[in-house]
């Protein structure tokens, strides 16, 4: 957490302890059946993940003068669309890793057939989370969160960007190809987060258009702070397979700018981010910290 603010480690273990709780109503129980399928879905999602996307739900939410109740349920969608991202990143066909989170890939514990249902499993549950009927949210609001977690999960957000991955393997991306790729595969996720969060507590057209702005701008940020991650920390505290990016020839910002180049743009994107919040008030000091975590990261 951003050099250990009391203030903000007390409200990101508020959020994680909360979502973590939603997640667990809202995945079905081991016992039944498949229960393999269910067993390998809870191990996908409670695997300790840092949760900054709900995270970014809730400080957004908050930003708006929401509540913290009625966003739970957006927080766990996202979460669920995240955790079904790894699953399927991490599969032979992709990454190939044997690690996340500090524990085996989901298909080295459950195998390869299981994952790939893991993941069409939790992005399903995703979408039915966001379209259940929910006090005080009208059918509009649910209708643009479904609208606005489809796009940035499908081929113009999160899987397109996979697939500029996967396709640039081996390729000598540009700056601006990478950053769309970036953007893509781990921004539109993040965008999404800050956008639920919005719609949930009902912000300002303005609102919207100011986080959205701090949101491109942390989006890309997270992902160059992975980038960089993978070279400068151990597996360990990685908790997945360190130098994987430099092993697989993957495009990254390091391996286009350099390790100084990558941090030095990874704190212009933090300060652009930082700038998109000065319309705000004190509701939107833990989104301000929680872009300095993202930046200061270590895993
Ligand atoms: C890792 O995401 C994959 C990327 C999109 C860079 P996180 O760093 O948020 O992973 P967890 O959820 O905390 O494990
Ligand atoms: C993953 O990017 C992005 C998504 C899962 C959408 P990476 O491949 O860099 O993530 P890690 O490093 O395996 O967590
Ligand atoms: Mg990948
Ligand atoms: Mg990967
Ligand atoms: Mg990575």
């Amino acid at each position: 957490m951003p050099k250990t603010d009391p203030a903000f480690t007390a409200f990101s273990s508020d959020c994680v302890r909360r979502v973590e709780k939603a997640l667990d109503t809202c995945l079905p129980p081991e016992r039944i059946e498949p229960r393999h399928l269910h067993q390998a879905m809870r191990y996908a999602t409670f695997n300790g993940g840092k949760r900054v996307r709900p995270l970014l739900v809730y400080a957004s939410g908050l930003a708006c003068g929401g509540d913290m109740d009625a966003l739970d349920i957006p927080a766990c969608a996202v979460e669920l669309i995240h955790s079904y991202s790894l699953v399927h990143d991490d599969l032979p066909a992709m990454d190939d890793d044997d690690l996340r989170r500090g524990k085996p890939t989901c298909h080295k514990a459950y195998g390869e057939a299981t994952a790939i249902l893991v993941g069409d499993a939790l992005q399903s549950l995703a979408f039915e989370l966001l379209s259940k009927p929910t006090t005080g949210i009208t059918a509009e609001t649910h209708l643009n969160m479904l609208h606005v977690l489809a796009n940035a999960s499908g081929s113009r957000g999160m899987a397109g960007g996979q697939a500029m991955d996967i396709d640039g393997v081996d390729q000598e991306l540009s700056l601006p190809e990478l950053e769309i790729m970036h953007i893509h595969k781990t921004g539109e996720l993040i965008r999404a987060s800050v956008r639920l969060g919005v719609l949930t507590a009902g912000g300002s057209e303005e609102q919207l258009a100011r986080l959205e702005h701090f949101a491109k701008a942390i989006g890309l940020a997270f992902q160059v702070q992975d980038d960089i991650l993978d070279i400068t920390e151990n597996t360990h505290t990685l908790g997945k397979t360190q130098g994987k990016d430099a092993a697989d020839n993957k495009p990254t910002y390091p391996a286009l700018l350099g390790l100084d180049g990558a941090r030095q743009k990874a704190q212009e994107l933090l300060e652009e981010a930082q700038d998109a919040l000065n319309g705000f008030d004190g509701a939107a000091k833990h989104l301000r910290q929680l872009a300095d975590y993202v930046v200061g990261r270590k895993h």
